[in-house]
């Protein structure tokens, strides 16, 4: 397959909430922050976080729910300019849905297959509607062979006639959250011609920079290829008028019951 792959990386013209709502992704201007690194600190939030995940070497997979612990507060306040611009997209109040670290190992089964957000919040958690945004920060520089996110441009308004079906399913076990087998598969042929037509972007950048991407976005990230670091945290945020119907089965660390607006 031949692919027309390429970078985010700090391109302006991907930070209007247009560019966000037509194509799925985007990024966002952030003041430089010199003091990044003090505020976040990386140790300090893995040992508070609720939930870790580990890959089979042992190493960390993901840290959940860093949003409730007490550490949040050191580091909140990156957050700030981009909540004003998700409020502005949403055209709503938002609360935090969901929060973790996601870390990138070099070995096979580091990988998140091709899969969109929305139908776990959907059926796990009894959200509504997509009225969501992901919010990526970057906690190292993330290049094009760190395994970074990448997303095909667009596929947030392409739906396949598989997905069309809307039987609920219900949550049944973590695994299918959070490790490479994950629950809601796409028809992989269908996602490979859509790449195919309307290519791949990878979200690669800088320690402090900000991406963003929609829930209904198919995505994927593959195994680091080098021995540099991925860790990226993301937030996913909801409308606050797209609270769940009813509570989730997940534990709080994957569906946060707080719906106070930020
Ligand atoms: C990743 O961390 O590479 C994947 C994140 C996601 O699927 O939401
Ligand atoms: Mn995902």
């Amino acid at each position: 397959m031949s692919l027309n792959q390429t970078s985010l990386n700090k391109k302006t013209e991907n930070n209007s909430s247009e560019f966000y709502l037509n194509n799925g992704f985007g990024s966002i201007m952030v003041p430089k922050n010199e003091n990044f690194s003090n505020q976040v600190n990386i140790a300090e939030i893995e040992a508070s976080a609720p939930y870790t995940v580990y890959e089979e070497n042992g190493n960390i997979r993901s840290c959940y729910g860093i949003h409730l612990a007490e550490t949040y507060n050191n580091w909140k306040s990156i957050l700030t300019e981009t909540e004003k611009f998700i409020k502005e997209i949403l055209q709503d109040d938002i609360y935090i849905h969901q929060s973790k670290i996601n870390y990138k190992e070099s070995i096979p089964t580091a990988v998140w297959p091709w899969h969109r957000d929305f139908p776990f919040w959907k059926n796990y958690d009894n959200i509504p509607v997509s009225k969501m945004i992901n919010v990526i920060v970057f906690l190292d520089n993330v290049y094009e062979n760190s395994g970074p996110v990448q997303v095909i441009p667009g596929s947030h308004k392409h739906f396949f006639e598989e997905e069309q079906v809307d039987t609920k399913v219900e949550f049944n076990e973590l695994t299918g959250s959070v490790s490479s087998d994950l629950d809601f598969e796409l028809p992989l042929a269908k996602v490979e011609s859509l790449a195919l037509k309307n290519g791949i972007v990878s979200l690669c950048g800088e320690i402090g920079d900000i991406s963003l991407f929609h829930p209904d976005i198919i995505h994927q990230s593959s195994p680091g290829t080098d021995d540099n670091k991925r860790r990226l945290m993301i937030i996913t945020y909801n409308a606050c008028s797209n609270r769940p119907v009813k509570p989730s089965a997940r534990p709080q660390y994957f569906a946060s019951p707080d719906y106070t607006p930020i």
